[in-house]
Parts: structure tokens; C-alpha cells; sequence
């Protein structure tokens, strides 16, 4: 696959120095960001919210992507189109399907490319219904909430369906993975069909950061 996407996730940068981290991955040769927003009601943990996204994308020279893990995104896509965000994430569970399906219209009506994620209990086949409105597909391989986490491999057939579903659509759509995703882990999910590979705690804590999303690039590629 050609068009492979790294999206450090932020969630494992220093935040004391965020102008830098976000800099660092600039350089380093990264092609998007992943922004991780928890609430500690949908995950039993608490990030960051839209006003240190919007001081991101204001020294980003990439589009950044916001993954919401929140049990009410739908009263934040305003907010994240205003803090200059590319793209929204959304999981399928947070509320019922209708909701689901009329958040993922806001996201677009908004503007902005629209994400369906899932976590790791939930099959392909919930993406099904909601292809015509998604540009990208997040298939969870950990369980949200954490960064640094062991990659899930009994995720990969999951990957693999997912691009199916993908392929099938009439219109474009990603597949991104996240969650334990580094030097072991990419190629794998590469060869499922995973195109956009979001990557934390094996990104922001390599010594050589640029060496390091070469080789993901390089292990996605090969
Ligand atoms: C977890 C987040 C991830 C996290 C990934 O809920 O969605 O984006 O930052 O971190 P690593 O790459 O360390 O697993
Ligand atoms: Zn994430």
C-alpha cells in the first residue's frame, strides 16, 4: 500500500513542552496528529480537551485528527471545527445508532473528514451501516483509554474486514490502527489492510524519532 499515514498520537508527548513535541513530530516526518479526548465516563481516563487541540493545530504544520472518546461528541464538533481540526473520530458504542449516525453527519456537514471507531469487543460488521458517510475506519487494537498498552493480535482478521468493507464503499475510506502499534505490530497490520497507523508511547519515546517513523514507514511499506 502506497498512501501509508503515521499519526503520532500525542497522548504520549511531554506535555510540559507541547510547542516542541509537536515540532519534533513535524520533523521527524509524521503526516498527521492524533489528539485523544477522554472524558473518565466513556474510558476511565482523562486526557486533554479542545483548547490544548486548538494550541496544537495553531503550531501544526499537519491536519490534526481528534479520536473523542466521550460519551457526548456530538456537542463538541463545533467547538473542534473552530479549533481548525481535519478530521473527527467517533465510536460506534457511545450512543445508540441514530446518534451514532447523526453525529457522523454533523462531522460532515461541519466540513470535516468523519471517523467510526470500535472497540475491541465490537466486529466489522458495525461498520457496515454507516460506510457511505465515513472517510476512515478506526479499528481499536487495545482497549481505549491508555497509552503504552500490548498490541491485541486477535485484532488482525478484524483489520482485514474492515478494508473489505472499505474496498467495497464508493467513496474512500481509511483504515487506521491504534494501540500497541511499533516495529512488531505495523507490518502486521499492513498487510490486513490498515493504511494509517496511529503510534504513542513507540513514537514520542524513541530516541531517534525520525529513524523510528522511517522504520514504522519502512515495516507498513515492505
Ligand atoms: C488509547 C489511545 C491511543 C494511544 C495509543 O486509548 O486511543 O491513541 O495514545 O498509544 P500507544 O501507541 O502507546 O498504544
Ligand atoms: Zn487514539
Amino acid at each position: 500500500m502506497n498512501n501509508i499515514k503515521i499519526a503520532p498520537s500525542l497522548l504520549a508527548c511531554d506535555f510540559l513542552h507541547l510547542e516542541d513535541e509537536v515540532k519534533s513530530a513535524v520533523n521527524a516526518g509524521a503526516d498527521i496528529f492524533h489528539a485523544d479526548v477522554m472524558d473518565g465516563v466513556y474510558v476511565p481516563n482523562i486526557s486533554f480537551g479542545f483548547d490544548i487541540i486548538k494550541s496544537i493545530v495553531s503550531v501544526s504544520d499537519i491536519p490534526v485528527d481528534a479520536h473523542l472518546m466521550i460519551k457526548k461528541p456530538q456537542n463538541y464538533i463545533d467547538t473542534l471545527k473552530s479549533a481548525g481540526v481535519y478530521s473527527v473520530t467517533v465510536h460506534s458504542d457511545f450512543d445508540t445508532p441514530d446518534v451514532v449516525r447523526s453525529t457522523l453527519e454533523m462531522i460532515k456537514a461541519a466540513g470535516l473528514k468523519a471517523g467510526l471507531s470500535l472497540r475491541p469487543c465490537f466486529s466489522a460488521d458495525e461498520l457496515f451501516p454507516y460506510a457511505d458517510i465515513c472517510d476512515v475506519f478506526l479499528i481499536m487494537t487495545v482497549e481505549p483509554g491508555f497509552g503504552g498498552q500490548k498490541f491485541m493480535s486477535d485484532m488482525v482478521p478484524k483489520i482485514r474486514r474492515a478494508r473489505e468493507i472499505a474496498d467495497a464503499a464508493d467513496h474512500e475510506i481509511s483504515v487506521q490502527v491504534d494501540g500497541g502499534i511499533g516495529d512488531s505490530t505495523i507490518g502486521l497490520c499492513a498487510e490486513a489492510g490498515a493504511d494509517n497507523f496511529v503510534i504513542g508511547t513507540a513514537f514520542f519515546k524513541a530516541l531517534d524519532r525520525k529513524a523510528a517513523l522511517d522504520s514504522f514507514r519502512m515495516a507498513a511499506m515492505a
